[in-house]
Order: C-alpha cells, then sequence, then structure tokens
C-alpha cells in the first residue's frame, strides 16, 4: 500500500511533465503481455515493476493539465482517497443489512448535492456508474409510467396493439440517449432527433410538431429529453417551455445535465438552467466536473415510489427484517451489486468545501471565456458557439476546404505533445472543441494552449 500510495504521488506530481498522449501503436501492449495467465503466483513488486513498464507509460493522462479533450476531469486527492478507503472496504451496497453506512451516506450526499445545485428537496437521489445508466433508468421509469402497457411484465414483444412509443431529444443530444432507445425496446428510429436554433438549443416549436405528428399517426409519446450543457458545444435547452410542453402532452420530462449540472452549485450558473427543478428525472455526472473520480453519476427523481415501482424485484435471498424501515439501494435501477461510490464524493465535498469547488468552477469558467476572447480578436479564427461554461468551440477561418484544413489543425496540435483536444461537427463543420475541467489546468496551459494552436496554423499555411 506504501509503494502505490508513492507511484500514485509521484505520478500525479510529474504527470504534466508527460506528452498528454501516449507515443504507442494499436496492439503494441498486448504483445509485450503474455497471452496466458501466469500458473504460480508472482510478487506483487514484480507486478508493479511491470505496471511501471508497460501500463503508466502507454496510457492518455487523463489527470494532465493538457487534457482538454471530450469533457475533461479530475481524480482530485481526496476523491482519490475515498475511491482507496472503498477498495479496502469492498462492501457491496446492495442492502442496508449489507451496508448500513454505504446506504445512508449515498442519501446524504445525495440530498446534499440536491441543495447545493438548488432542486426541490423532495428529489429522491442515488449513484449510478455513467449517465448512461442514469438515463437509462430514468426512461425506463418513463416507460412503466405510461397507462395501460404494463411492459415490464408482459414486455413489448408480440404486442400488435402496443403502438411504437416514441422519444424526443434534441439534434445535440448525447448519444447515450439512443443507445437508451436501444435497451429499451423502443428502436433508434422512434427517437425523434428535434432541430437546435442557431445556437444549439432544441426548438420548442419543432418539438411540439413532432409530438403531434406522431399522435396523429397513431404513436405514443414517452418522453422528451432536455440537456443542459450539450456534449458538442455546452448549450443549454429551453427547459422551462420544454417543461410546460411536457405537462401539457403528460410526457416524462427527463434533464441531462451530466457535465453542466455541476456549474449549477454556483448561483450565477444555475441562473442559466431555469426549469431543472420541474424535471421528472435528472442526471449529474459529478465524475465529469465535481472532481470526483470515474465512476459517479447521480440520478435524481421526483417520484422515488415510481422509480421503485418500475424496478423493485426482491427474491426471497434477499429479504431482511428491516425491509420496511430502511432503503434497499437494489431496488432504484436493475443493478444489484453496487460500489460504495458515495464515500468519495463524500470526501470531496468535504475537503474542498461547496464554496472551494465554486471557486474551481469559476475559474475553469473564466478561463474558457479568456480563450474565447483571444479567438474572437484573432482573424485567423473565429468561435463556432456560445460559452456558457468552460467549453470552447472554434475553428480557423479559411475560404477553401476549411474541414481538412481545421482536421490537420488539431492532428498537428495533438502531436506536439503539451496539450489534447477533441473534435465535433457543427451544423456540418469541422470544430475544434477545448473543454476545460481539470483542477491542474491554470492560465499558463490556456495560454500555450494557444500558442500551440497559432503556431500550428502559421505552419500549415505555410506549407
Ligand atoms: C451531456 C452528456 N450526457 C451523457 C453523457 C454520457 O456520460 P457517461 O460516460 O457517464 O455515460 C455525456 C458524456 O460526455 C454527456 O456529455
Amino acid at each position: 500500500m506504501h509503494r502505490v500510495a508513492d507511484l500514485v504521488a509521484d505520478y500525479l506530481e510529474g504527470v504534466g511533465e508527460r506528452p498528454v498522449l501516449p507515443a504507442v501503436k494499436p496492439g503494441e501492449v498486448r504483445s509485450v503481455l503474455p497471452a496466458a495467465a501466469p500458473e504460480q503466483p508472482e510478487p506483487l513488486d514484480t507486478i508493479l515493476d511491470d505496471y511501471l513498464r508497460v501500463i503508466e507509460p502507454n496510457l492518455t493522462h487523463w489527470n494532465h493539465p493538457g487534457f482538454l479533450a471530450y469533457f475533461a476531469i479530475t481524480g482530485s486527492g481526496p476523491g482519490i482517497l475515498g475511491e482507496t478507503l472503498a477498495a479496502g472496504l469492498n462492501v457491496n451496497a446492495m442492502l442496508w443489512r449489507t451496508s448500513p453506512a454505504g446506504t445512508e451516506l449515498e442519501e446524504r450526499v445525495c440530498a446534499w448535492l440536491a441543495r447545493m445545485m438548488d432542486l426541490p428537496a423532495d428529489f429522491h437521489g442515488h449513484i449510478n456508474d455513467t449517465a448512461s445508466s442514469s438515463s437509462l433508468v430514468a426512461l425506463a421509469t418513463a416507460r412503466h409510467r405510461l397507462p395501460g402497457l404494463d411492459v415490464r411484465v408482459r414486455g413489448l414483444s408480440g404486442r400488435p396493439e402496443v403502438p411504437p412509443l416514441t422519444l424526443y431529444a434534441s439534434d445535440q443530444a448525447h448519444s447515450s440517449i439512443d443507445k437508451s432507445a436501444i435497451v429499451l425496446g423502443l428502436g433508434q428510429e422512434n427517437v425523434r432527433r428535434i432541430e437546435s436554433d442557431g445556437d444549439f438549443r432544441m426548438s420548442v416549436p419543432a418539438l411540439a410538431a413532432a409530438v403531434a405528428r406522431d399522435r396523429a399517426e397513431g404513436r405514443l409519446p414517452m418522453a422528451v429529453v432536455a440537456t443542459v450543457g450539450t456534449t458538442s458545444t455546452t448549450s443549454v435547452d429551453p427547459v422551462p417551455e420544454i417543461a410546460d410542453l411536457c405537462a401539457r402532452e403528460g410526457l416524462w420530462l427527463h434533464v441531462d445535465a451530466a457535465y453542466a449540472g455541476s456549474a449549477a452549485i454556483c448561483p450565477e450558473y444555475r441562473a442559466l438552467m431555469p426549469g431543472i427543478e420541474r424535471a421528472d428525472s435528472l442526471v449529474v455526472n459529478p465524475h465529469k466536473w465535481l472532481f470526483t473520480p470515474v465512476d459517479c453519476s447521480l440520478l435524481y427523481v421526483r417520484d422515488p415510489a415510481l422509480l421503485k415501482a418500475a424496478f423493485s424485484l426482491v427474491p426471497e435471498y434477499l429479504r431482511t427484517a428491516e425491509d420496511s424501515e430502511v432503503t434497499n439501494l437494489m431496488d432504484y435501477g436493475f443493478q444489484l451489486g453496487r460500489r460504495f461510490r458515495s464515500l468519495k464524493l463524500w470526501m470531496v465535498i468535504r475537503a474542498f468545501g461547496v464554496e472551494g469547488l465554486r471557486e474551481r468552477i469559476r475559474e475553469h469558467c473564466a478561463l474558457a471565456r479568456d480563450l474565447a476572447g483571444w479567438i474572437a480578436a484573432d482573424p485567423r479564427f473565429e468561435l463556432a458557439a456560445p460559452v456558457p461554461f468552460s467549453t470552447v468551440c472554434f475553428r480557423a477561418r479559411l475560404e477553401e476546404d476549411p474541414d481538412r484544413f481545421n482536421e490537420r489543425l488539431l492532428a498537428r496540435v495533438n502531436a506536439a505533445g503539451p496539450v489534447f483536444l477533441s473534435h465535433t461537427v457543427l451544423k456540418g463543420r469541422y470544430t475544434l472543441r477545448v473543454a476545460i475541467g481539470n483542477l491542474r489546468t491554470e492560465r499558463e496551459h490556456i495560454q500555450r494552449l494557444w500558442e500551440l494552436v497559432g503556431r500550428a496554423y502559421d505552419e500549415l499555411r505555410g506549407e
């Protein structure tokens, strides 16, 4: 344990000196690993030597200050300690009986975060691995609520009387929503991707028209997913208008705030998300922007009894004497066994304090605003979307073949080593993304990024 603690400390101290991306080709790591497991035990020191030689150098370094791709994340010190303690305990928090403190800490920490995000006091939270699972559980509950279908017992197949169930999300919503439709038996064909406006926010008139069309054609609208902080640009769908429509139409409202929900702990960013308190379900991922190690995703629901009705199934061997008095977390989703994730989140919230967490989020947003200002002031580049939080989308301005140029620009910037950016396509145009979310990212790293981008642009133009 002491050697591992030193390995982690050394890694974190030196991670910024490495290139973010390893110089490794597909298959190279596999080729140096033995094809079969060892028959005889090996000393842990030998295994850790191999970890240092083969594993650590061949990873993409998410804890690097120059990691600015996808949504940048941080395994913060308190989070790493919480994760370590949870591994040592190895409790399975499926029932209150199997983990009394694990169950009650999870309830308490979820209530803390709800209060921090200014969500209603009666929102019920529990922790899943990822937003993909949280959204799946939420949408399964929406399906369970549909009257007269009893999908839980009767399923969907072989029932010609059941109309196609439809789901609505913007053309900017995350692919996990389509995956939910795949798993829930709705089918990708029945996910309506509603067009977004010039600022990448779902068009509510287009949503209303899609729902009306589906009803007229005999389909059964089920739920709308509003995204607060879309994956490409972090745009915020107009939740109040979507909530009005859901109320009028009797549709479930699921809010995907996986990324930007963390910013709701700052009143000024919470103000950018009016209406989230009207959700039937809401997902937020502390493992994205609340400095908690992967994985940790909170699902809040307005009506936990409905969630339980959708999922609770208690075989005899899982009955306990306290069932009527306690929460058994296995009742709130499809998984039985569950990790003790609340421990790391509890440690993160306490060690930073809510004010400390707010400061870090504000700092990330301020860095993003600085970068956006530099881009806007440089005639070589343009901003590709508004910057409400800490993610900046931009591209080089060019008359000729801009997509190809921007693709090469990204490759060149990433090949330099100190930073790693990712890309997206916005309204058909190739776009570079800078997502600031790592605690180690400071102004100097963003300045360095900007220098690298400018230099790569000039070199490519020269060529
Ligand atoms: C808006 C949004 N929702 C959901 C997800 C999926 O998150 P997870 O990896 O926790 O399933 C992402 C991932 O980036 C996201 O950006």
